[in-house]
């Protein structure tokens, strides 16, 4: 037998009773390749991609780790790179350090979320933090929840529990209603519950981007002379292009006459509400059925990292329970497969908890609070007389030079966000309003006042 193939046959898999003394090595020049990567940032900005870069393909006989580690050199120096300072395009913050640890102790261990046998300190993990969480937002002692990979899938677990609850699963007249600054993905939910776009409803939104109460009390009575039956209203605590919240209050007051499940998509801005940051819109998010929250999008906590909570958790059972046939379960513990559509599911419920332990509430808030004092600062010295500016209460703001047609708007923004990269400065470039904007997610806890300070330079002298 070839030597190579003994020493990689050694390495397949952790060592079940000796030193793991590979695995340790391994684990070492990998920590050392992605901390250079992160000290390396400033040099070579967010975005370093070459356009020529390949991943090669499994070969027949596989190769050694040596040889990988080049490979795995490439693939990182190509990635966009969050830690950079000029990392401010989207909801996607620098990784927080005691959440890589939870990745890699989730990868270490391999359990399954799916049942309690294949992860029984994590499936307690995780119920506990999620009560935790459901009580930090005032939920009752009825309330829990799930993680998913992502606010799209929290999203969708909801809107199938409401459907359910409603009794209308199976009906075509079975309609939800969002926002029209709502997320793209509730479009995609159409498709995958077998339903149309005649079975979506998207309400207007004022000039701050809030749902508008007039426009939405309107929908509900021509849905009620049309026999079309609302399942579920969502309201949006922090839409995707300028942050605005809402008005929570209002909404569930219709709900409740109406007898709707109301699901409240947090991903943005849900997690402000653990804190005492005071955010008008932010209270009382406990009348909601449902609310999605992703820690991922701002805490920093790795991807992925999203809940769904639900006021009463037998809402997800009685929707998603099938029966584990396979699995020995146990009296009064819910196997976790059990309470949403994903199956097999890693332990990724470590990072989030390692990583909210680590900070504790004041870490949160800190967090939380410089993300938006780095937005108010950018909106305040952004020109006004220069640009037209989009932003709600939350850390987004989204804007574009005054008095541009779509045509023109499109040029500025292909030109300055180019610009801007070359600067070391990544924005993203969202569609609103039939027209391009710049939008900047102040959401890096590595950017300081100065980097800003250097941002709007560039921003309040381009042509
Ligand atoms: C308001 C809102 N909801 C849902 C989502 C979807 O979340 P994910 O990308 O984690 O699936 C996003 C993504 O940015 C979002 O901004």
């Amino acid at each position: 037998m070839n030597n190579d193939l003994i020493n990689k046959k050694d390495i397949y898999f952790p060592s079940f009773s000796g030193s793991n003394n590979n695995l340790i090595s391994l684990l070492n020049k990998t920590s050392q390749i992605i901390c250079d990567w992160f000290s390396n940032a400033e040099k070579y900005g967010p975005l370093n991609f070459d356009e020529e870069f390949k991943c090669l393909m499994p070969d027949q006989n596989g190769n050694s780790p040596e040889d990988l580690f080049s490979e795995i050199e490439a693939l990182i120096s190509n990635s966009f790179n969050p830690v950079h300072p000029g990392s401010l395009a989207h909801l996607d913050p620098p990784p927080l350090i005691l959440s890589i640890l939870g990745d890699l102790i989730a990868a270490g261990l391999n359990n399954n979320l799916l049942a309690y046998e294949l992860s029984p300190s994590i499936t307690h993990l995780e119920e506990s933090l999620f009560k935790w969480f459901s009580k930090k937002i005032g939920f009752s002692d009825f309330s829990g929840g799930i993680a998913s990979s992502g606010g799209t899938l929290s999203n969708l677990n909801a809107l199938i529990a409401a459907r359910n609850y409603a009794g209308l699963s199976s009906d075509p007249n079975a309609v939800f209603l969002i926002s029209e600054e709502a997320h793209s993905s509730f479009i995609k939910f159409t498709k995958i519950m077998g339903l149309n776009d005649n079975n979506l409803i998207k309400v207007r939104t004022d000039n701050e981007g809030c749902m508008d109460l007039k426009h939405l009390k309107k929908i509900i009575k021509e849905c009620a002379s049309k026999n079309k039956k609302i399942f579920s209203i969502v309201a949006t605590l922090g839409t995707t292009i300028r942050g605005a919240l809402d008005p929570i209050e209002g909404i569930w007051d219709i709900c409740k006459k109406n007898n709707i499940w109301l699901h409240i998509d947090g991903s943005i801005g849900g997690i402000f509400a653990l804190t005492n940051i005071p955010i008008n819109g932010l209270k009382n998010i406990h009348c909601a059925n449902s609310i999605t929250i992703n820690p991922q999008k701002i805490l920093g906590i790795t991807k992925t990292s999203s809940l769904l909570l639900v006021s009463n958790i037998d809402d997800l059972k009685n929707t998603f329970s099938t029966g584990l046939p396979y699995i020995s379960s146990k009296n009064n513990v819910i196997d976790r497969g059990e309470l949403g559509l994903q199956g097999s599911r890693p332990a990724e419920v470590i990072k989030l908890w390692l990583g909210l332990r680590f900070l504790g509430m004041t870490g949160i808030e800190d967090i939380l609070k410089s993300s938006i004092n780095k937005k108010v600062f950018f909106e305040k010295n952004l020109s006004s007389k220069k640009y037209e500016i989009y932003s709600g209460p939350l850390h987004i703001i989204t804007f574009l030079p005054k008095g541009m047609n779509k045509m023109e708007s499109n040029s500025w923004t292909q030109i300055n966000r180019n610009k801007l990269l070359k600067n070391n400065f990544m924005l993203s470039r969202p569609k609103f309003k039939g027209k391009y904007f710049l939008r900047a997610v102040m959401g890096n806890y590595n950017t300081s006042e100065s980097h800003i300070g250097d941002l709007l330079n560039i921003l309040n002298s381009t042509g």
